[in-house]
């Protein structure tokens, strides 16, 4: 994969670190990459409009209300001709005004304004990084959504040690390769992927049903996370109710028996991910009639095994998609039960929730996951927003998809 043509748009902030963007864009150059720069007002202390215009052999930007500048490409389509947007250094001030969203000089603009991927390259002193407010920013900014790259651990210009100091030009490059490598591949090979999401119901007459507690959210986000990284992906859900974009087809169904029949039909897929809580029980035969009060008997009700979709899908020797991962809802055992799960199931990944806490897994926003591998080894991925969950979910995903082709 080349970075040819690559377009990518480096902003630099008013960090001693700010001399590597130099060498950063004389390799980005080398691959021939097309870059573009905005230099904050403290960045140009550090380096000058005129080094960073003769690499790039491009304006430097810097003012929000230069009117040559606008009239050139305007602050919001400089993130729009962007297909990646790097901040290095990335100072401890631009973290604290990213944070809350402030938009007071043209980079600060450009980022809010965005609707590309922003990776963030931090450098300060060490003390200044582990402060509790740059901390809290990180976190914060890690939850909205930017990437990161450091810092590291090493000696800094102002002579101490610890992490703060700026990943090198080189790591930049690597990741910035990486990065596109992996879309570039997915791009190219036309992955499919199926999701199921959501409850099922199983009726035991018109109108009363066993089913559970999950809302879906946690499918639809891995849905769109699969969706954002280019596989064309269907979503097979129960009772819920969340948009997604027009880009992922939607089948709706209630019973575990029309998920399974749905799941058939939309095979064969490279990649099934089974988030749905799949009753496991049906009544063997529904009442065709609501059931009266008075002759109401559990004893009386015989209840059947429904098909267990994710060993269905694992065990498919005719069309098993190239990877296939369940979910597991726990609420004891959680690491143990799920390691048990992914040897009866014959699944590639079990990513199992602990269900008993409220604060996280089903009808929550927030989610908490140990992903468990074939080998018995576990992953935690620490509690997060559900989107951002899913965006770990796939990259994992999609990095077993990738290595099982063997494509570098
Ligand atoms: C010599 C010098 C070096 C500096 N190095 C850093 C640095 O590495 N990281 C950082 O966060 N701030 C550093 N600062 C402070 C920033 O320049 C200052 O917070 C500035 O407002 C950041 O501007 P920006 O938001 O455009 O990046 C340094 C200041 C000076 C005077």
């Amino acid at each position: 994969m080349t970075l040819k043509n690559k377009k990518i748009l480096i902003i630099i902030g008013g960090g001693i670190a700010a001399y590597k963007s130099l060498d950063l864009i004389r390799m980005l150059k080398r691959n021939d990459v097309e870059i573009k720069t905005i230099l904050t007002k403290s960045g140009r202390e550090f380096v000058t409009p005129l080094s960073l215009t003769t690499l790039t052999q491009s304006k430097t930007f810097e003012n929000i209300f230069d009117k040559d500048s606008e009239a050139d490409i305007d602050h919001i389509a400089l993130s729009r001709w962007a297909d990646i947007i790097i901040v290095m250094p990335t100072t401890a001030n631009l973290m604290s005004k990213l944070s809350v969203g402030a938009a007071e000089d043209l980079a600060t603009t450009v980022l809010l304004a965005a609707n590309k991927d922003i990776l963030l390259v931090p450098a300060m002193n060490v003390r200044m990084w582990l402060h509790k407010a740059t901390q809290k920013n990180f976190n914060i900014l890690k939850d909205i959504g930017y990437l990161f790259i450091g810092p590291e651990k090493g000696e800094m210009a102002c002579g101490e040690f610890g992490e703060g100091k700026m990943s090198s030009p080189r790591q930049i490059l690597a990741y910035v390769k990486d990065y596109f490598n992996k879309r570039g591949i997915l791009k190219n090979k036309n992955f499919k992927a199926l999701v199921t999401t959501g409850p099922t119901r199983e009726y035991l007459d018109p109108v009363r049903y066993i089913s559970n507690e999950s809302s879906g959210r946690q499918g639809y986000e891995v849905a769109i996370a699969l969706d954002k990284l280019g596989i064309k992906t269907t979503v097979i859900a129960g009772p819920s109710n969340f948009n997604l974009p027009k880009s992922i087809k939607l089948k709706k169904i209630i019973s575990a028996d029309e998920m399974l029949s749905e799941v058939k039909k939309s095979l064969p897929v490279d990649l099934a991910v089974c988030v749905a809580a799949v009753a496991d029980f049906k009544l063997e035969k529904k009442n065709k009639n609501k059931m009266k009060k008075s002759n109401l008997s559990f004893q009386s009700m015989n209840f059947i095994k429904n098909t267990d979709i994710l060993e269905y899908l694992s065990k498919n020797n005719k069309c098993r998609p190239r990877v296939v991962a369940g979910f597991s809802a726990e609420t004891e055992s959680l690491n143990k039960n799920s390691i048990q799960k992914i040897k009866n199931k014959h699944c590639d990944f079990i990513f199992a929730n602990d269900v008993s806490n409220k604060k996280i897994g089903f009808n929550s926003y927030y989610n908490k996951i140990s992903v468990i591998y074939k080998n018995g080894s576990v992953q935690i991925i620490p509690k997060n927003k559900k989107s951002l969950i899913a965006n770990k979910i796939a990259q994992i995903l999609v990095d077993k998809l990738v290595d099982d082709r063997n494509i570098n």
